[in-house]
């Protein structure tokens, strides 16, 4: 079996394959790594087959929508997961095969209602039921402390003792140990009567997650990210560095438009000298009274760089085909000692 680790901060995804048949299955897949797990297949002779999802995430940005999408692979979740567009709801007991590799599903709510846990043969991937040292937790939507008591101690842990653990979070780089070490060992675990183990849940008091309601946004619906969109808009302009149009400015042969697309409180205050006003809110509805020549050179501008990116994405999209956006914002520009006009 090829099995590999794939980490990004605190999240793990797995991309397992058989080494007969060249199939792969990729689990709990991060939109940040979608082409490292390509790679990683194409490098092994490999190609994916299935992307699983061990549950709705609440922390990344899932990609196997993503993958679905570009690879025509289904999409593997279980049966109540919201998601709409899961091509394989799968149920306790049930098996995904990939090539001759048997993937055993094991419905252990708790962290959340769709939570499941996949048994190999040597090894058991806990989702965000298990962690090493820790457990899932309760308190995000659809969790509930007293299905992770009976997941835990009723189903994943009457497994075989010899299974190694992989979570789907490791934030501490700890070592992947069996399910009997951990059992032994979890303090989480230690807490052996439903009621104790109830109420740890519920005192542990933990942040919540970075953009929580984004992840549980695009994940339940497919739809992008803030990022995904400005990286697509990224790939589709072209930019100028901060250095170049402070060189133009101080020869005074700009040969283009500057376009500041911040609020108009933020142009007022201070902006890059000459620069003309349109914020992004209105730019569809003036840019063609502001711009009647569509032909005219334009460099868009913002406070960091995001949404001149996506301005000057749309200006492109309207036919303003000159249209490029500043590499990094008004803030670089000011950090940098370049002059501004009040
Ligand atoms: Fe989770």
């Amino acid at each position: 079996m090829y099995f590999e680790t794939i980490q990004h901060g605190g999240c793990i995804s797995y991309l397992i394959g058989c080494e007969e048949s060249y199939a792969a299955a990729v689990v709990d897949p991060v939109k940040e790594k979608f082409d490292r797990y390509l790679g990683l297949a194409a490098a092994r002779g490999m190609s994916l087959r299935y992307a699983i999802d061990t549950h709705v995430h609440a922390d990344h940005f899932s990609a196997c929508r993503e993958l679905a999408r570009t690879h025509g692979i289904p999409i593997v979740m279980h049966r109540v997961s919201p998601v709409p567009f899961v091509d394989i709801p799968v149920d306790d007991g049930e098996t995904i095969i990939v090539g001759k590799l048997r993937i055993r599903i094991l419905h252990t709510p708790g962290h959340t209602a769709d939570s499941m846990c996949l048994v190999l043969e040597d090894r058991v991937l806990t989702g965000d039921t298990l962690l090493l040292g820790a457990t899932g937790r309760t308190d995000l939507p659809t969790g509930d402390a007293s299905q992770l008591y009976d997941s835990l101690f009723n189903k994943l842990l009457k497994l075989d003792d010899s299974l190694v653990v992989y979570p789907a979070h490791n934030y501490k780089g700890s070592p992947n140990t069996t399910l009997g070490e951990q059992r032994s060992t979890n303090p989480r675990l230690q807490k052996k009567e439903r009621s104790e183990f109830i109420e740890q849940m519920a005192t542990l008091n933990l942040g919540m997650p970075d953009h929580l309601t984004e992840a549980l946004r695009t994940n339940r619906t497919g739809g992008k990210t803030v990022g995904q969109l400005i990286e697509e808009a990224t790939r589709d302009i072209s930019f100028m560095q901060l250095a170049e149009v402070k060189h133009r400015l101080d020869q005074k042969d700009l040969g283009f438009v500057i376009l500041d697309v911040r609020e108009k409180a933020a142009y007022e205050s201070s902006h890059i000298p000459g620069a003309l006003h349109l914020a992004r809110g209105q730019l569809e509805l003036r840019v063609d009274e502001m711009f009647p020549d569509p032909t005219v050179r334009i460099l868009t501008y913002c406070q960091l760089g995001k949404i001149s990116t996506l301005a000057a994405h749309t200006m492109r999209c309207m036919g303003y085909t000159r249209a490029v956006a500043l590499d990094g914002g008004f803030q670089k520009w000011v950090d940098s000692g370049y002059p501004v006009e009040k």
